[in-house]
């Protein structure tokens, strides 16, 4: 059983010839509206990775509010968590290049005002609590403190990286998920010097997973006790939105129904890969069967 608390968002996703610099306007086409934000995406990913998920997370009073659960009410997602609070649903305003490269504005709206107590009595042991960066960190320790106390495994996914003193939240998780410029900004944080490898030998060294996904170039990986390193499957990339977010969801899924770490990383890298061949976050979020298949290609 994973639990996800974190944020939920309707995405406006415009394709554009290029991402504007400051000051500057871009030109696009027709816009598409999605269901988004990074705690529904990963949430729906781990779910359409085999996982029984529940969300914890806020919406608005406003018109977007259903439109954002939809995916994750018809792929049985347990919403029994989800408040709905005046103010407004989470909005995120997308927009894509040629490339698939991004670029997004999140309005938080109802997520910065989500609160750890909705989790209190909601863990088991051997469950597992899924947080990222949308919403408050305070709330995050909080909440990841009360899923370790009740026996459970956290993962972090710091996306976006946010304010604030980060090693509360690194001394609770048992696995950190990062990009390479999440790593970065984190490492200088922390003051470690050096690259990527660095960085994931001296988070690990405190005892915790750490995984860096590399985009194209695969996913590196440090255990207290070992090091991983896979290249990406090769895809035709289209829109790398939600990428990260299928990464950690089909992980998730997969040490929940504890397979080998090794293979969950796999599995985490063919689900991010899968998900930049399909536009949107949500709805390029693979099932099971194309995780798995893909994942038996990676040496
Ligand atoms: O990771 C992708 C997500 O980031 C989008 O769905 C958008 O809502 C933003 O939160
Ligand atoms: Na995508």
């Amino acid at each position: 059983m994973i639990t996800v608390f974190g944020s939920i968002n309707l995405d406006l996703v415009v394709a554009v010839p290029r991402l504007p610099t400051a000051g500057e306007t871009v030109s696009g086409r027709d816009h598409q509206t999605f269901p988004g934000g990074k705690g529904a995406n990963q949430a729906l990913a781990a779910r359409r990775a085999g996982a029984d998920v529940r969300f914890i997370g806020a919406v608005g009073q406003d018109s977007f509010a259903e439109l954002a659960l939809l995916n994750l009410r018809e792929a049985g997602v347990d919403l029994s968590g989800v408040r709905t609070m005046a103010g407004s649903t989470g909005l995120a305003l997308i927009g894509i290049d040629p490339a698939g490269e991004n670029q997004i504005i999140v309005a938080s709206g109802t997520n910065a005002r989500v609160e750890a107590s909705w989790l209190e009595g909601g863990f088991g042991p051997g469950q597992t609590l899924l947080v990222q960066g949308e919403v408050p960190l305070v709330e995050v320790i909080e909440g990841a403190r009360l899923a370790r106390d009740a026996a459970g495994t956290v993962i972090w996914n710091p996306a976006p990286v946010p304010e604030g003193d980060l090693s509360d939240c690194l001394d609770v998780a048992g696995t950190v998920v990062v990009n390479v410029s999440e790593a970065a900004e984190i490492g200088g944080r922390l003051g470690i010097a050096g690259d990527t490898e660095t960085f994931a030998l001296k988070l690990a060294e405190g005892g915790r997973n750490v995984i860096v996904t590399l985009g194209a170039d695969g996913v590196l990986a440090r255990t207290p006790t070992a090091r991983y390193r896979f290249a990406s499957p090769a895809v035709n990339a289209v829109d790398t939105t939600g990428a990260g977010d299928a990464f950690c969801g089909a992980l998730a899924a997969a040490l929940d129904r504890k397979t080998s770490f090794e293979r969950a990383l796999k599995e985490g890298a063919a689900a991010g890969a899968l998900a930049c061949t399909v536009t949107g976050a949500q709805s390029s979020a693979p099932h099971l069967e194309d995780i798995a298949r893909l994942a038996d290609t990676i040496a």
